[in-house]
């Protein structure tokens, strides 16, 4: 991998490496818009590049991208009257206010006013008018010449066949497909069997090469510079008379350009800007800022890459390649079985992200997606990320196509599949019977003859729609069952009322709360000691447990104000209502009302038993006292003798206890030397904790 951090210079053998690879990266961008690195990455390596040339003079190697036009990468032979250029790019409102006074030194004088508007993601054309009849349509091609297209310039809207005066004119901009006209040639592209496009980006340069295709796709042309016209013309009123000529500008959207008399008020628009772009109906990849006026413009002048007067506001990318993991199949509440990727954790626009959606198993097959494929993850704002499409180009042989599944993950039964969005064949009913069966198990409620016929059956008698059901379940209900006789009757309702009184921690975990298994169940009880104290808990409270996050505690607190009258069933049933003393005081953010305990209880016995200061691991199976205790049992009597459970051997690890079979654990908790010991050691060291048999 080639250092892509610019502070650390490179070495001359990495420095050939990375000028071979923007090379390829931007030859792929340029031509087909594909792309093996993500926007960000390749700006990184630019930026690595001209460090290493900056400190090296004279060893700059010929190929390299820096200062040329799309990075060398391209050339075309049709020449253009004036040169098509780039533009330099600034990352930050620093490095903005920098550039902005390097102009300012260099015309001698304050730049009159900005005018700032959106970079937009798509290709740079030339169109090319003669009386107002568009003539010729052309691609930026290395800046000085370009690819004829006009064989596509009908599919691109926005880009009048006559303008509304006979002119002779070339008006350039930008050529992109919209997000709706991106979605269209997907499902267009995927109709015909062709390979759907990577991104908006990718689409445009494919469908402004193609000729011959046997469907259309439709393109949208954005104007922002025109050669021509009245030289005179500040670029804000240009870009207007663009549009009264009929060409399709910025001005029609929320990002319209705006001009803006100082710096600090072209700094708001960049910021206004970037808050709209995950509502934009098109792709930007930046903010434009130029000196508005002609006379700024020709006295700052133009280097032979970029105009010395415009400079572009990068905004981190919105797509990043990353690599396809697994996919996950997730049930939700309407019985929907949604297809989940899991994806090589990718940094995009500062959060990581590591699962996104696929849409359904359709889908899928669509965009012939394979487990092990490097692919385009999009998102933008609060979007949830999407996987688009494989680099099919990248593959290498070991990928492996996705399996679907053949029941419902869930319950197990059969999946409807009629629509393009599979269903678990008991629709909502799949959550009843699911939850029911998750409740019941041995780590919550461990109600015994509740398995999943039985649980299913209840469920479809009606009998049962959620948890709270199965604590006012009568005799005759149940003996009105199929296969139900007086014994399984009686030994249901008993293990339903032993039931009754789990501890909190169980109860809790039954409720199956998204981001909460039996570990972090046992940290909640223990914290706040009551049903109601969790209940009363909002974010901030909850994140002050162990293990819960920011994010978790507002799912939490979500799933929580959904479980609201579930919970108060329960409650009624007198289902969760023992209490214990937290382990923290209740204050803190929890309202201790109704019975939540007071503030003042003292603290959990536990954090004085004879694990208090322990981190303990359990591995291997469990023999002697211990043999029957499932790994949940385990870890609750680690935390009833006052130790902390945890599933992983690591630095903070205090204690293993390794029983037969014991592996990689064992070593590791070897390599670091923890101490070890047997079950059978354990189970006299926790005599007094032991569960009663
Ligand atoms: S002005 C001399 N304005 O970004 C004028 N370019 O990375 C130079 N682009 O080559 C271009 N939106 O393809 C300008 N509002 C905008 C733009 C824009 C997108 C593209 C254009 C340019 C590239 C530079």
């Amino acid at each position: 991998m080639l250092p892509m951090n610019d502070a650390a210079l490179l070495t001359p053998g990495d420095y050939a490496d990375a000028v071979t690879a923007a090379v390829r990266a931007s030859a792929a961008y340029y031509t087909d818009g594909g792309t093996p690195l993500g926007d960000d990455e390749y700006d990184a390596l630019l930026r690595a590049i001209a460090a290493y040339e900056e400190a090296h003079p004279g060893e700059a190697l010929p190929d390299s991208p820096t200062g040329k036009v799309a990075g060398g990468a391209v050339e075309g032979d049709v020449p253009h009257s004036v040169p098509m250029l780039s533009l330099d790019n600034v990352f930050s409102a620093e490095e903005l206010a920098e550039w902005a006074a390097g102009l300012e030194r260099r015309l001698g004088r304050p730049v009159a006013a900005w005018c700032v508007e959106p970079k937009l993601d798509g290709l740079a054309v030339a169109a090319r008018y003669r009386a107002g009849r568009l003539q010729r349509l052309i691609t930026r091609g290395d800046g000085l010449a370009g690819e004829d297209i006009s064989h596509a310039a009908d599919a691109v809207l926005g880009l009048p066949a006559a303008l509304a005066e006979p002119v002779d004119v070339e008006l350039r901009g930008e050529v992109l497909l919209t997000r709706e006209q991106f979605e269209h040639a997907n499902e267009v592209r995927t109709a015909h069997g062709a390979v759907p496009f990577a991104n908006p980006r990718n689409g445009a340069a494919g469908t402004l090469r193609a000729k011959d295709r046997p469907y259309r796709v439709e393109l949208t042309f954005f104007g922002y510079d025109a050669v021509g016209l009245d030289d005179d013309l500040p670029h804000s009123a240009l870009l207007e008379r663009l549009a009264a000529l009929g060409a399709n500008t910025a001005a029609a959207t929320a990002a319209r350009p705006l001009r803006c008399a100082t710096l600090a008020e072209a700094q708001q628009r960049i910021e206004e800007i970037a808050a709209l772009r995950p509502a934009l109906p098109f792709g930007i990849d930046g903010v434009v800022v130029k000196a508005d006026s002609a006379a700024d413009q020709r006295d700052a002048g133009s280097g032979s890459r970029a105009p010395r007067w415009a400079v572009a506001r990068k905004l981190a990318a919105e797509h990043k390649v990353t690599r396809l993991l697994d996919v996950e199949w997730n049930v939700g509440r309407t019985g929907i079985i949604a297809p989940r990727a899991v994806l090589e954790p990718v940094v995009i626009d500062g959060v990581t992200v590591t699962y996104a959606t696929l849409h359904n198993p359709a889908d899928i097959t669509r965009r012939g997606l394979m487990l092990g494929d490097q692919v385009f993850v999009y998102r933008a704002g609060d979007v949830i990320p999407r996987v688009e499409a494989p680099l099919v180009d990248e593959r290498t042989g070991d990928e492996r196509p996705i399996v679907f599944p053949g029941s419902c993950p869930r319950c197990g039964d059969a999946i409807d599949t009629t629509e393009q969005r599979w269903r678990c064949a008991r629709g909502r009913n799949c959550q009843a019977v699911a939850s029911v069966i998750y409740a019941a198990g041995r780590d919550q409620l461990d109600i015994e003859g509740l398995g999943g016929t039985r649980a299913v059956q209840l469920v479809e008698a009606g009998l049962v729609t959620d948890l709270a059901d199965l604590f006012s379940l009568t005799r005759e209900q149940l003996l009105a069952l199929e296969r139900m006789g007086d014994t399984s009757t009686d030994n249901l309702l008993a293990a339903i009322e032993t039931a009754r009184s789990r501890p909190l921690n169980r109860v809790f975990c039954a409720l199956g709360v998204r981001g909460t298994g039996r570990t972090m169940s046992r940290r909640i009880a223990a914290h706040f000691g009551s049903m109601a104290a969790i209940r009363a808990a909002d974010a901030d409270t909850l994140a002050a447990v162990d293990g819960i996050g920011a994010e978790k505690a507002r799912v939490i607190v979500a799933e929580l104000a959904e479980l609201a009258p579930l919970l108060d069933r329960l409650a009624a049933r007198g289902v969760g209502t023992t209490v214990t003393a937290p382990r923290a005081p209740a204050t803190a953010g929890a309202r201790a009302d109704g019975d939540a305990p007071r503030a003042e209880a003292a603290p959990a016995a536990a954090a004085a038993g004879p694990l208090a200061g322990e981190a303990v691991v359990v591995t291997g199976s469990m023999t002697g006292p211990l043999a029957a205790l499932s790994r949940n049992e385990m870890n609750e009597l680690i935390e009833r003798a006052g130790g902390k459970a945890s599933s992983s051997v690591s630095k903070r690890t205090t204690l293993l206890v390794a029983g037969e079979k014991a592996g990689s654990k064992r070593a590791r908790a070897e390599e670091l030397g923890v101490r070890i010991v047997t079950p059978d050691d354990f189970a006299v060291l926790v005599a007094d904790h032991l569960p009663e048999v």
